[in-house]
């Protein structure tokens, strides 16, 4: 198992905290959150972990609120047998505060959310995905592949399986200790 990240939202919301809250974010959620959405919760419901851990997903920008997710989403997604059906969402401070992890797929994502909480707001739960992603050097990304094509939305989507292995094995350790 990978080493486990040196960090614990579980002191800010207690360990007992249940269900898991998962929030993916990223700047419109109609490409990389969206993905990593589908990835997790696919994940989550293959290790019988459904009725403990829920995932969403949010964009920074609202201006995608309301519609399915890039076309070019759900054809990687649905090319590798994930769940598609998407509805784009803005994040609010209330969500950030609602989640355990919010998990950001950039660094810009992360200070984004920091900014959104406050500066009086704990943010010692919002992290970059990649960060769970052993392998990753330091600050390692999702990049945007919205102004990309097909090749880039697979290597996001390849990007994103990695690190949410990663993200389950630390949130399977989570419920195991609590
Ligand atoms: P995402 O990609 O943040 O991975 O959903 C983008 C989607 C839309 C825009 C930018 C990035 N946009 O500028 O509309």
């Amino acid at each position: 198992m990978p080493s486990r990240p040196d960090f614990s939202p579980w002191e800010r919301h207690g360990d007992q905290q249940r269900p898991i809250r998962v929030s993916f974010v990223c700047l419109g959620n109609i490409c990389r959150s969206p993905m990593a959405e589908s990835v997790l919760r696919y994940l989550v419901a293959e290790t019988g972990l459904a009725d403990q851990i829920v995932v969403d997903s949010f964009g920074t920008g609202g201006w995608h609120v309301g519609g399915g997710a890039d076309p070019r989403t759900d054809e990687a997604l649905r090319r590798r047998g994930y769940d598609t059906g998407h509805r784009a969402r803005q994040i609010s401070a209330a969500d950030i505060e609602r989640a355990t992890w919010v998990v950001g797929l950039d660094q810009q994502n992360v200070a984004d959310l920091r900014d959104l909480a406050g500066p009086d707001a704990d943010v010692g739960h919002i992290r970059t995905l990649r960060a769970f992603d052993p392998a990753a050097p330091p600050g390692a990304e999702v990049p945007d592949p919205y102004y990309g094509d097909e090749t880039d939305f697979e290597h996001a989507l390849d990007l994103i399986e990695v690190a949410c292995a990663g993200l389950l094995s630390e949130l399977q350790a989570t419920l195991t200790e609590g």
